[in-house]
């Protein structure tokens, strides 16, 4: 591949990947936050719950960015998809938090079943962000120069 063309899409990529981990967390210290009010039957200031589901909606976002660039970037190089594990871990992140944030938006007492959803597709998506790290950190070593 020509790397020097193609490294601000990495470059982009490596970003918006920090970002999204960075949003996970908060999403899950701002989720713990309103679960423990709730269980504690505490007033609840209004802005934990904006503050979560901006932060989701930004996660949204960012994944689908990184679906994007990932396969933007894979076509240019090899012009088809599918070279390593690293696609179905990334259509897998995607799916997952789509469906974490449709169960997320499910949450309401007529629903009991909303959320031990959201949470259980949580848990799930903290294991496929590993994986789907772990998968392109091992193609990012194909083209990292051998020293
Ligand atoms: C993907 C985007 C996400 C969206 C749009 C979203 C949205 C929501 C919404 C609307 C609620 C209900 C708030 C309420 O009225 O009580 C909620 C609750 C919650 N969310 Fe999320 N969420 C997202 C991701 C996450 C993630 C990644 C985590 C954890 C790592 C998380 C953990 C929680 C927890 C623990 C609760 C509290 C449930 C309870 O009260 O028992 N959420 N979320
Ligand atoms: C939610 C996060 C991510 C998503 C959704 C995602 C998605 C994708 C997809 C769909 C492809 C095309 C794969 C193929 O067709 O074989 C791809 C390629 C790639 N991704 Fe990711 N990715 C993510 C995170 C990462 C991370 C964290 C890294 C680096 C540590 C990375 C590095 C790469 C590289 C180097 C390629 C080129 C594949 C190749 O040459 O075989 N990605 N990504």
């Amino acid at each position: 591949m020509d790397l020097p063309s193609f490294i601000w899409l990495w470059r982009m990529a490596a970003w918006s990947m920090g970002f999204a981990l960075s949003a996970y967390f908060l999403l899950g210290i701002s989720g713990g936050w309103l679960l423990s009010r709730r269980l504690l039957k505490d007033r609840q200031p209004p802005w934990v719950r904006s503050l979560h589901i901006v932060t989701g909606i930004t996660l949204v976002t960012l994944v689908l960015l990184l679906l994007s660039i990932g396969i933007v970037g894979t076509l240019g190089e090899y012009g088809s998809l599918g070279h390593s594990p690293h696609l179905i871990a990334g259509i897998t992140v995607v799916l997952l938090v789509a469906l974490s944030a449709w169960s997320g938006s499910r949450i309401h007492p007529t629903r009991p079943w909303a959320r031990p959803l959201h949470w259980s597709v949580n848990g799930t998506l903290g294991l496929g962000f590993a994986i789907v790290t772990l998968t392109g950190w091992q193609v990012v070593q194909k083209y990292l120069p051998v020293s």
